[in-house]
């Protein structure tokens, strides 16, 4: 569908991730599970920006690279072309626009926010003293102080990263975040629907019903960062810094038509990172007279040994370790499928392989070479036209419909796991219908080719229904199916098929020549399935 100014506005993100290290499969998730949604919105035709990125400054990043023997934006650069834009090519994602916030347009909106801010009256300086962990970039709440153990027994760590706090004593500038603790809960009661899911609302309200304090916005011990504009001895708090590049790169200062049209976005985070994004952010917007956020939905996090998966535990494992296997279709196809998407949820090889074998190869792949065979075989590769309908027909034709509509529902409310199983009740359908009106027995007599016709134009409009439904999670597979059925010189695109409309019947026209199809799930040959 053409995209125009006139459609809805749909801007979608991801975190910006650190550059400190390279991506793994938790990452790569967060990017999936947004491109999907992202995918699912433009081919819907909404006016559909997808924005991603990477967040360079702060003290981690900084610690990093003197390890490594660099300046922090040349260990920036590097991570970025080696390992942070390469993951997009590697798991099919289509952002519309990649921020760094060493980018100058991101430097320069910082900086004016940040003015703004302050002659408004809603930054103060002061002293400050407390308990800060560099892997999360935040002075922590005591509810994730915990007590060390092993080495780092008698020392207070950080509940998330299990490693030792640093007690920081310096003048800050503050965000007087306190006086908007009313606005908030206000804009929690007001919008149910503004924090998702709803035990993330839940969290988040009983957090700021505490009672909110002012936040620290500024570090005088390094100068990796954007510096304040009015005192040039401070840079700017990384997660300040970081946050605003949501409206950075969309003309925020720059370019108030684009900013127009783009903002607000529905921001899709970690649940680690769900208070920055649910409680100070909306702060910081709502400071600004800017309007808050479209939604904040957190999603889980993949976990190894019941604890979050990551490169610092030794835990993380590279996207492209399953790609390079199965490719980019069924890591994006199992984790959207395997994980309820708000929840936590575990990988496994074992999983992954059966699920591959299962429901792409065998149900899926299975079902698409065996439709595109018998066309090939009794009507010379060419789309048959249907005659009379019965029942059965009629009820395949009415489960497209209805699953189309129950998918966009759920896709509305962030269930993505849900709308794939919807769409799959269909891949399951067609299978029993193929088994039961059993074609290759019609085949034998002449008097049923009628019938034979129908049986497989219901099965082929099938194709073309899930191939549009499915072309968001599995873009290769869904696009080597669209060719084949000769769809592309027939209706257009594949990308530019009304999503929402793809239950309707009859958009193939009869007689429309199709071609071999590529293998959708090739067999995996490898021991992948004993790793
Ligand atoms: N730079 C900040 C975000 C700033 S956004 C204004 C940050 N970066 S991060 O690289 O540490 O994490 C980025 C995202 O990856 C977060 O949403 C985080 O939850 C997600 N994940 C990191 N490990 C993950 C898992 N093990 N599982 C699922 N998601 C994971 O935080």
């Amino acid at each position: 569908m053409p995209e125009s100014s006139e459609n809805k506005s749909f801007f979608i993100t991801t975190p910006i991730f650190y550059v400190n290290d390279a991506p793994h499969i938790g990452h790569a998730y967060t990017e999936v599970a947004t491109d999907v949604l992202a995918r699912w919105h433009r081919q819907s035709g909404d006016d559909t920006w997808f924005l991603t990125g990477t967040d360079e400054h702060g003290q981690k990043i900084l610690r990093t690279a003197t390890a490594n023997g660099v300046a922090p934006k040349e260990w920036a650069d590097r991570l970025v072309e080696s390992a942070w834009r390469p993951l997009l090519n590697t798991i099919n994602i289509s952002n519309d626009d990649f921020i760094r916030t060493t980018d100058a347009r991101h430097e320069e909106g910082v900086a004016k926010f940040l003015q703004k801010l302050y002659d408004d009256g809603h930054v103060y300086a002061g002293e400050f003293e407390a308990l800060y962990c560099v892997g999360c970039e935040e002075f922590k709440p005591k509810s994730e102080i915990v007590d060390g153990t092993g080495a780092f027994e008698g020392e207070k760590v950080c509940a998330i990263h299990s490693k030792p706090l640093e007690l920081l004593q310096e003048k800050n500038y503050f965000f007087k975040m306190s006086a908007f603790q009313d606005r908030l809960l206000a804009l929690y009661e007001e919008r149910p629907d503004f924090v998702q899911p709803a035990s993330a609302r839940n969290e988040v309200i009983a957090f700021v019903q505490q009672g909110l304090e002012d936040l620290s916005i500024s570090r005088t011990s390094f100068d990796w960062g954007i510096p304040i504009p009015w005192d040039s001895s401070h840079v700017t708090y990384v997660w300040f810094d970081a946050l605003l590049n949501y409206v950075t790169a969309t003309g925020y200062g720059s370019n108030d038509e684009q900013f127009a049209r783009r903002w607000p976005a529905t921001h899709i985070v970690g649940k680690d990172i769900l208070r920055f994004h649910a409680v100070i952010w909306p702060a910081m917007l709502m400071a600004a007279g800017l309007p808050v956020p479209e939604h904040v939905f957190a999603h889980g996090w993949l976990l190894v040994g019941g604890e979050k998966m990551s490169k610092s535990k030794l835990t993380g494992i590279a996207p492209n370790e399953i790609t390079d296997t199965f490719g980019s279709d069924a890591f994006r196809y199992y984790f959207m499928r395997a994980i309820s998407f708000g929840q936590d949820g575990s990988f496994s090889w074992e999983d992954l392989a059966a699920r591959y074998q299962a429901e792409l190869a065998n149900g899926f792949g299975n079902l698409a070479s065996r439709v595109l065979a018998m066309n090939a075989k009794y009507f010379g590769s060419v789309q048959p036209a249907a005659a009379e309908e019965t029942a059965a027909d009629q009820a395949i034709r009415e489960l497209a419909l209805k699953v189309t509509s129950a998918a966009d529902t759920h896709i509305e409310r962030f269930a993505i796991h849900e709308a794939i199983a919807e769409i799959w009740q269909l891949v399951d359908a067609l299978n029993g219908y193929i088994t039961e009106q059993e074609p290759w027995v019609l085949a034998k007599s002449e008097e049923q080719k009628p019938r034979l016709g129908t049986v497989l134009a219901t099965a082929t409009e099938g194709l073309r229904a899930l191939a549009e439904l499915l072309h968001p999670v599995v873009p290769e597979a869904t696009a080597k199916l669209w060719a084949a059925l000769g769809a592309d010189e027939a209706i257009g695109a594949l990308d530019e098929q009304p999503l929402r409309d793809a239950g309707t019947w009859g958009r193939l026209p009869a007689g429309t020549p199709q071609q071999p199809l590529a293998v959708l799930f090739p067999r995996i040959e490898t021991d992948a399935e004993s790793k």
